[in-house]
């Protein structure tokens, strides 16, 4: 992670300097000193370059004068518009302009609180998963490791930071976690991860098939009955009202698929290295909990993994076969490609059974149709419960982690019915994530429930302003939100 200071402003006389900007703002402070000091050079590479302050405009200036290799300006749009998730975005952008650079100083003007998500854009995008580069050359490497925020209320906008930082630290767990290839990623390896993530105060309790086998997992293990990478079972805890009294935990649940061959059902060969994320919403869990924890968040929450290797073999699970879930209920697994609902469908019945939570959220890159409708820009939400699923939607539009509602209703549920068990696990082609999150709703027993189908917004194929290519860590900044705003105290 890079390094984060909070300064007074005082213009560097090195490195790269962003000067965050709104539209229509004349030189002040910081960039009026650095015009002043490089005689000019900024204001009029800036005129010549048109910038206005225009959302997302930029204009790099190098080597102006006065030491700095080169000055950045971002828009921000109108300045009153502007909100954390603005200064962010231009943190970012800024952030990805000075790779060159040891050292980025950033001006962005705002309040104190805003300042500090400057520092959080910046420390977002910078983040790379660099594990398996071992001949990359020196110079071809991001130099970035610094960041100075310089701003008049220098203890606000350091005071905001702790907790920024943390939630910074539970995106890089996951992106970590999403982007590790599967034979390094097992079930077994990513629960031994967890256990490590304790050191954050932390309760991590680990299931193997044998306890599985004897609570009566029957889904979840007909999933993980083909791979010799066996399945596992993580129960993450958070108790952060301690001495506040007893209330219900809000509890996470994730769909940890460490690799999704599609089973006796295989998918075909294009594109299916991309099945290594697929246990995003279990990834997803973990990071969000290290979040909570590290930033002390005053809630009790707990966070569910069900880990699974989806593989044809001799041992696999078959089309036809009917198992029997945690639940009791049977289902039979017309398509072994359907097996996220299968796993989370005992993690879900055991969430609601053992913490009777106030609530629970699942997060799963369940299926290809949720890209189909929504793309990559929202995840699709399902929710029992308006409230929730506004809470959700209002969360969304605050870190830019949008969610959009889609329906759920009996007449899908019905498309569920099998001719041997008490349900199948697909429903057809038509309305396929809908069916999906029909086949979760019967596992939460009544339980306020939301179900995000992140199957498009878990992986980015470019660059955005503080995620670079590859894992978003979709749900970690969501859901640390909808905490702080509705859970904690
Ligand atoms: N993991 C996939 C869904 C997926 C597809 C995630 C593309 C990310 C990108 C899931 O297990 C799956 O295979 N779903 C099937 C369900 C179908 C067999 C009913 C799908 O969406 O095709
Ligand atoms: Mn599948
Ligand atoms: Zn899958």
């Amino acid at each position: 992670m890079l390094d984060v200071a909070f300064a007074r402003p005082s213009l560097p006389g090195s490195g790269a300097l962003a000067l965050l900007i709104g539209e229509d703002e004349t030189a002040s402070g910081l960039w009026a000193k650095a015009d002043a000091a490089t005689d000019g050079a900024i204001g009029r590479a800036l005129a010549a370059a048109k910038f206005t302050g225009r959302k997302d405009q930029t204009a790099t200036v190098l080597a102006p004068g006065g030491g700095l290799s080169r000055v950045i300006a971002v828009g921000l749009g109108k300045r009153a518009d502007a909100r954390t998730r603005t200064y962010e975005e231009a943190g970012g952008t800024a952030a990805a302009a000075a790779t060159g650079d040891e050292v980025l100083t950033i001006a962005p003007g705002g309040s104190g609180p805003e300042a500090a998500h400057a520092a959080l854009g910046a420390v977002l995008r910078a983040y790379r998963f660099d594990r398996y580069r071992t001949k990359e050359k020196p110079e071809d490497k991001p130099k970035l490791a610094k960041v100075v925020i310089n701003h008049e209320e220098q203890a606000a906008a350091k005071a905001a930071w702790p907790a920024l930082e943390a939630i910074a630290e539970g995106v890089f767990v996951t992106r970590d976690l999403v982007s590790e290839p599967a034979n390094v990623l097992t079930p077994a390896e990513f629960a031994k991860r967890c256990e490590g993530f304790s050191k954050y105060g932390l309760d991590v309790e680990i299931l193997g098939p044998k306890e599985m086998r004897k609570l009566g997992f029957g889904a979840l293990l007909g999933v993980a009955q083909g791979s010799v990478n066996e399945g596992r079972f993580v129960v993450m805890q958070w108790h952060g009202r301690k001495g506040k009294g007893k209330s219900k935990p809000v509890a996470f649940v994730g769909k940890g698929v460490t690799f999704d061959t599609g089973g006796i059902s295989i998918k075909p060969a294009g594109g299916m290295e991309e099945m290594k994320w697929d246990m995003a919403g279990a990834g997803t869990v973990a990071g969000l909990m290290v979040a909570l924890a590290g930033r002390k968040a005053k809630v009790d929450a707990v966070g569910i993994l069900g880990l699974v290797e989806n593989m044809p073999s001799g041992t696999a699970q078959r089309p036809g076969d009917v198992v029997t879930t945690y639940s009791g209920q049977t289902v039979e697994v017309l398509n072994t490609d359907a097996e996220g609902r299968l796993v989370l469908a005992d993690a879900l019945w055991y969430c609601q059974e053992k913490f009777e939570p106030r609530f629970m959220v699942n997060l799963a890159t369940l299926t290809g149709a949720i890209v189909v409708a929504l793309g990559h820009e929202h995840a699709g939400l399902f929710s029992n419960d308006d409230e929730l699923s506004q809470r959700l939607f209002a969360a969304g539009t605050e870190t830019g982690e949008k969610v959009w509602r889609m329906p759920l209703a009996d007449a899908y549920d019905k498309l569920l019915r099998s001719d041997i068990a008490d349900m199948k696990n697909i429903g057809g082609r038509p309305g396929g994530a809908v069916t999906a999150a029909q086949f979760l709703q019967r596992f939460v027993n009544g339980t306020p429930w939301a179900h995000l189908d992140i199957a498009g917004t878990a992986w980015n194929s470019k660059d955005g302003p503080t995620i670079p290519k590859g894992a978003s860590a979709f749900g970690v900044r969501l859901l640390d939100r909808l905490v702080a705003d509705h859970f904690e105290a």
